[in-house]
């Protein structure tokens, strides 16, 4: 079997959650991916499942008591912090990621998490009331801006009775995550990247504007998917819902001229560009400045034309790239409600970008504020891959695997 965790070191923390069940089930993945294992089980996690069962999995004896101290050579908290290449907690109640925000070491698992400095994997699991408590969800972002991973929990029946949010995510997708972080699968290492996101905001005056319905979820997971990756990563955002990933530089940009202006001055340092914000075409054409009376029975608004930002990128990099001189990969999007192939092949030629990753919005299950995408990727040749239904962070991963292979090839760096 292929054993991409041979020679790893992993420390398991298990807490007091019904999910408990399923750090068996992820610790015997992570065994057979070649991984040694070591758990650390709290109190909690011990009326669940018993230490008994971890240790016959892991094959090591598993710890629960911090005051339990065999060797008197060492101090056990510390030589595992020392020895983990990375400690993955699985189930994180909300009581172990509060502490663990606020720097609480009270047990074996929590001094060895502040103990470590190992990357740390959390993969939370409670009741969808207590994942949306602003305490929980506050605490999360602390630990994510100190660089603490997250495999989000999923959708579906909750051991409570709720359906929501909350399960843990299954054994298979954090062993997935576990490779990701350990394996060295960074394809985009020691890349830029800008990423755009959200709609843009055209004011008519101060307090009007016309927008779009552009969630920047797509863009949000291809700058998180991009940072995943070894990307360092600028993401140029119009308006947005929720918030932007952690650690990636993020640059405001309120209407499609800022938006112009922030990708144009950051081009020249760009490796890769994907345009998945939603640009507005038009414009008012012009910006009362204080706010407009209902005088008239009728108004009409005269729009201009805004810059189109993917084309100036485009055809910037055509220039470059026909001077021999380096330029950026360039990833554009195509929203279409209809004729998908058509309106992709034509974006793509009068665009001049590498890729067009199109949608159509109108689907279910894709396009605006949807969580999950169902997109096609053409290249000026045609379709390149045709992707089922799957999570915008699932297809960020994928256009990113795609473009970086492809623009390694273009460098003539093999089939990186
Ligand atoms: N785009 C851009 N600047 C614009 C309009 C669009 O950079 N002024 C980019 C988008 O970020 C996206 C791609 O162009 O990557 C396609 O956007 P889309 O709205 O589908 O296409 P349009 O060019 O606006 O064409 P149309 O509205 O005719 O479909």
């Amino acid at each position: 079997m292929d054993q991409p965790l041979a020679g790893k070191k992993i420390v398991l923390g298990v807490t007091g959650g019904i999910a408990a069940y399923k750090a068996a089930v992820l610790c015997s993945r992570l065994v057979a991916l070649g991984a040694e294992v070591r758990v650390i089980m709290t109190e909690g996690a011990t009326k669940f499942i018993t230490p008994l069962t971890m240790q016959t999995l892991s094959h090591q004896p598993v710890v629960t008591d911090v005051f339990d101290e065999p060797d008197a050579s060492s101090i056990r908290h510390i030589a595992w912090a020392d020895w983990a290449d990375l400690v993955v907690v699985a189930p994180a109640t909300a009581n172990l990621i509060g502490k663990y925000a606020a720097g609480i070491a009270d047990d074996m698992l929590t001094t060895t998490l502040l103990a470590t400095t190992a990357p740390v994997l959390v993969a939370p699991a409670m009741n969808v009331h207590m994942l949306e408590h602003p305490a929980v969800v506050r605490n999360m972002e602390i630990l994510a801006e100190r660089g603490v991973a997250f495999v989000e929990p999923g959708t579906g029946q909750l051991a409570c009775g709720y359906v929501g949010k909350g399960r843990l995510a299954e054994p298979d997708d954090i062993a997935e995550a576990v490779v990701r972080m350990l394996a060295g699968d960074r394809p985009l290492a020691g890349r830029r990247v800008l990423v755009t996101a959200g709609g843009t905001v055209e004011r008519i005056d101060p307090v009007r504007y016309l927008t779009n319905d552009s969630s920047g979820k797509m863009g949000f997971a291809l700058a998180e998917a991009a940072r995943f990756m070894g990307a360092e990563v600028t993401l140029v955002c119009g308006r947005t819902e929720g918030k932007p990933p952690a650690g990636v530089t993020v640059i405001r940009a309120e209407s499609a001229e800022e938006m112009h202006e922030a990708v144009m001055e950051r081009l020249p340092y760009a490796d890769f560009v994907a345009k998945a914000a939603a640009v507005a075409d038009y414009r008012p054409a012009a910006r009362a400045r204080s706010k407009m009376k209902k005088d008239a029975e009728r108004l009409t608004l005269e729009l201009v034309r805004n810059p189109d930002i993917l084309q100036a990128v485009g055809e910037w990099t055509a220039s470059r790239r026909a001077a021999g001189e380096p330029a950026p990969y360039v990833i554009g999007f195509a929203a279409e409600t209809g004729d998908l192939e058509r309106h992709a092949m034509e974006k793509i030629r009068r665009k001049k970008c590498d890729l067009i990753v199109a949608n159509d919005v109108s689907a279910a299950g894709a396009g605006f504020g949807a969580d999950t995408n169902i997109v096609s990727i053409y290249d000026a040749r045609g379709l390149v891959e045709a992707l089922p239904m799957m999570s915008k962070r699932a297809v960020a991963e994928r256009i990113w695997r795609l473009a970086a292979g492809r623009a390694a090839a273009m460098r003539g760096d093999g089939d990186a």
